[in-house]
């Protein structure tokens, strides 16, 4: 068996809480101490999970068994904590997004390469079934060259207390919402994004600081072009505070929430609805093997209710590999870089929303 080691968590909120409850049985763990700024988020993981808990940062970072710190606590604080824990020697797992200007993710990325650290960001959606099986069809060529990527997700408002509301916590919606939606069509298709155009509308939620109602167009140095849709929604069954949705957290569509994919190859297309838990992957006409036949669908997919943590949103997963990693010595499974590049393509959308007139900005 390899080394246990000892893990800090850094912000023990509701992902915090996740995060302890996805590592508390990993055989790679020591133990666990808690850090926040609110007593009251440490009492409610210390009352869960009996873990040791601190409002002081320093004890954790002059703690020099301390290997690995995870970060969930507001976004503004992912790159000073992951800064400083790098500083102070330790492995880093930060949620997204990471970097809400340049400057700050140049500062994160900076400092990786002067201490070597092991730094991954939280985009578990690279680690969850049914977006790693889309990846491995358009590898295959199932679909062809993928050519089109149009994604459209609405979802319920956060309530008005919500720390995500306020552009300072929060950066924008398409920091603290859309990144993962952005990196994963960036991971599918495997190209630099060269240029976009934002156009968005007035805000759907009056006590929203951040926008929330928003077109992206971009298209890739491989020639694929992408379109991503999002607003927020009027909750139709009144559970309108997305974080404390419904009695079930996964009966998201039953709250009017809608993720849904369509990615268009030159043979054929893959089309996701998350919260209908069905993948759909059909031939079209650019086939040759249809020989000008009508489409055929080749695959559909579906998942039930229990299943959906794995399938859309594996922090399980991505949390235990990483400590594991760290435990091993072995590097992230996502490199800062290529994280740093979804991320500054948020920073670029965020900004260029705010322009007027809309323009297409090129790369
Ligand atoms: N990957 C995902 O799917 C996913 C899902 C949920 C949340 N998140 C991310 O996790 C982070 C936390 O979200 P949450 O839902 O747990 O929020 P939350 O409000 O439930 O918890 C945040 C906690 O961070 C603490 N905090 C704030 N600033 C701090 C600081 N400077 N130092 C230490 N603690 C601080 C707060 O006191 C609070 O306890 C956010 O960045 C969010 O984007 C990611």
């Amino acid at each position: 068996m390899d080394r246990k080691i000892k893990v800090a968590v850094l912000g023990c909120g509701a992902m915090g809480g996740t995060i302890i409850g996805n590592i508390l049985d990993s055989p790679y763990l020591d133990s666990i101490v808690g850090y926040d700024i609110s007593q009251n988020s440490l009492k409610k993981v210390c009352d869960q999970y009996g873990i040791d808990t601190t409002t002081d940062l320093n004890r954790i970072l002059s703690d020099s068994s301390i290997k690995l710190v995870y970060i969930a606590s507001s976004n503004d604080s992912h790159v000073p904590l992951s800064i400083a824990a790098m500083k102070a020697g330790k492995a880093v797992m930060t949620e997204k997004p990471v970097g809400l200007t340049f400057a700050e993710m140049d500062s994160l990325v900076a400092a990786q390469r002067e201490t070597g650290a092991f730094i991954q960001v939280g985009l578990e959606l690279r680690y969850s079934t049914i977006y790693k099986t889309a990846k491995e069809m358009i590898d295959k060529g199932k679909i062809g060259s993928p050519v089109n990527f149009h994604y459209t997700y609405s979802c319920s408002p956060y309530g008005e207390g919500n720390w995500r509301v306020h552009k300072a916590n929060s950066g924008s919606v398409i920091h603290e919402k859309l990144c993962h939606y952005i990196d994963v069509v960036r991971w599918w298709n495997g190209s630099r994004v060269n240029k976009y155009v934002v156009t968005s509308a007035q805000n759907v939620i009056p006590y929203f600081e951040i926008e929330d109602n928003v077109h992206v167009s971009y298209a890739f140095e491989n020639g694929a072009v992408s379109q991503l849709f999002f607003t927020m929604t009027a909750a139709p069954t009144g559970n309108s505070d997305m974080i404390h949705m419904s009695d079930d957290l996964f009966d998201q569509d039953k709250d009017g929430h809608k993720l849904n994919y369509v990615i268009t190859g030159t043979k054929g297309a893959i089309e996701i609805d998350v919260f209908q838990r069905q993948l759909r992957a059909y031939r079209h006409a650019g086939d040759p093997a249809l020989k000008g036949e009508a489409a055929e669908i080749t695959q559909i997919i579906k998942w039930d209710k229990e299943q959906d943590h794995e399938y859309f949103h594996n922090t399980c997963a991505q949390n235990r590999d990483i400590i594991k990693r760290v435990a091993n010595g072995e590097p992230p499974s996502i490199l800062i870089e290529d994280a740093a590049e979804t991320m500054r393509l948020c920073v670029e959308f965020s900004d260029a929303q705010l322009n007027r007139p809309w323009q297409v900005i090129k790369r």
